[in-house]
C-alpha cells in the first residue's frame, strides 16, 4: 500500500521503518529543514514529503504527532483528501504535554475530538502501544503469545485495512468498536500499553471503568516524574499494569 507519516518520532519513525520493511511504500514529513527531513527519511528507508506532499497519492495517511498539534495542522489537510483514503490516527492526551483541552478535560473521547479537529472519519490505532514494544516486540503470525493492539472507528473497511498494517508491524488485532467506543483503550485504562494477548485485550477493554482512567493516567505520570533516570520497557509496563488493570 502507499502510506504516508506525520511525525517521525518514537511512533511514527518506527511504524515507517516496520511498513517499509514490510514491502509497503511509504514516505514522512516532520517539522524539519528539508535537508534533515531527507537524512531522517534515508535512516528509515522511506521517502522524504512535505506536509502536502505526505497526504497525495495515498491509500492511508497517519497521523503520529503530540495531540495538542492536531489542530494546528493545515485546515483542509486531510479532511478535502478522497473519503477512501484511511486516516489513522496515534494520538493520546497528556494535560502534561498538551496542555489543558477543556472539551477532553470534560470527558470527550480523545479520538472523537481529534476526528473533529480533521475534519474526517478516522480509526484509532497503536496509541495503546509503547514505542519500545512496537520497536521490539512484534512477532510472526501464530507466534504464541503475540501482542495484540486495538483498533476502533466508524468505517469497517478503513478497521480492516488499518488492521491487516498492524498485523505486518507484528502483532495480533482486537476491534474495539466505533470510535466513541475507543475511550476503553486510553491512557490509564486496562488496555493501554500492558503488552495483552488478543483475548487478554478484548477482556481489558470491556473491563475499563468510565471516568476512572484520567486519574490513573495522572498517578502513573506523577511516578515517572518522581523517577531520576528514564523508565524502562519493564518500568512501564509493571506502572501500567500495577495501576491501570
Ligand atoms: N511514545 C510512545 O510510546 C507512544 C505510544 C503510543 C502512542 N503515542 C502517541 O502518538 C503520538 C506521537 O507520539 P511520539 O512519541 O511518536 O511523539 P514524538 O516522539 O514527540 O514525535 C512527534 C513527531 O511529530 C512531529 N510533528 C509535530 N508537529 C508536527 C506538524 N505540525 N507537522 C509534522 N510533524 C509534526 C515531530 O516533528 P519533529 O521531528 O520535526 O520534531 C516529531 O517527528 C502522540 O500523541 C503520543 O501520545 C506515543
Amino acid at each position: 500500500m502507499k502510506i504516508g507519516i506525520i511525525g517521525t518520532g518514537s511512533i511514527g519513525a518506527t511504524l515507517a521503518q516496520k511498513l517499509a520493511a514490510a514491502g509497503h511504500q511509504v514516505k514522512v514529513t516532520n517539522t524539519r529543514q528539508p535537508d534533515e527531513l531527507a537524512k531522517k527519511a534515508r535512516e528509515l528507508g522511506v521517502a522524504p514529503a512535505t506536509l502536502p506532499e505526505v497526504v497525495q497519492d495515498v491509500d492511508v495517511v497517519f497521523v503520529s504527532i503530540p495531540l495538542h498539534a492536531i489542530p494546528k495542522l493545515p485546515a483542509g489537510l486531510l479532511r478535502d483528501l478522497p473519503p477512501a483514503v484511511v486516516v489513522a490516527d496515534t494520538s493520546n492526551y497528556y494535560p502534561q504535554r498538551d496542555e489543558k483541552i477543556d472539551a477532553l478535560e470534560n470527558g470527550q473521547v480523545e479520538s472523537v475530538w481529534v476526528a473533529e479537529q480533521l475534519g474526517r472519519p478516522i480509526v484509532k490505532a497503536y496509541n495503546n502501544i509503547l514505542s519500545q514494544t512496537l520497536v521490539a516486540g512484534g512477532t510472526a503470525p501464530g507466534t504464541p503469545g503475540r501482542i495484540a493492539i486495538s483498533v476502533a472507528g466508524d468505517d469497517e473497511r478503513a478497521k480492516q485495512v488499518v488492521a491487516a498494517l498492524i498485523n505486518d508491524t507484528g502483532f495480533d488485532v482486537v476491534d474495539a468498536g466505533s470510535l466513541a467506543d475507543s475511550w476503553r483503550q486510553q491512557p490509564g485504562t486496562p488496555a493501554y500499553c500492558t503488552e495483552l494477548t488478543a483475548p487478554e485485550l478484548t477482556q481489558a477493554l470491556a473491563n475499563a471503568v468510565p471516568g476512572k482512567a484520567p486519574q490513573i493516567r495522572d498517578q502513573i505520570i506523577a511516578q515517572l516524574t518522581q523517577r531520576g533516570t528514564p523508565p524502562t520497557r519493564e518500568d512501564l509496563l509493571a506502572l501500567n499494569r500495577s495501576l491501570g488493570m
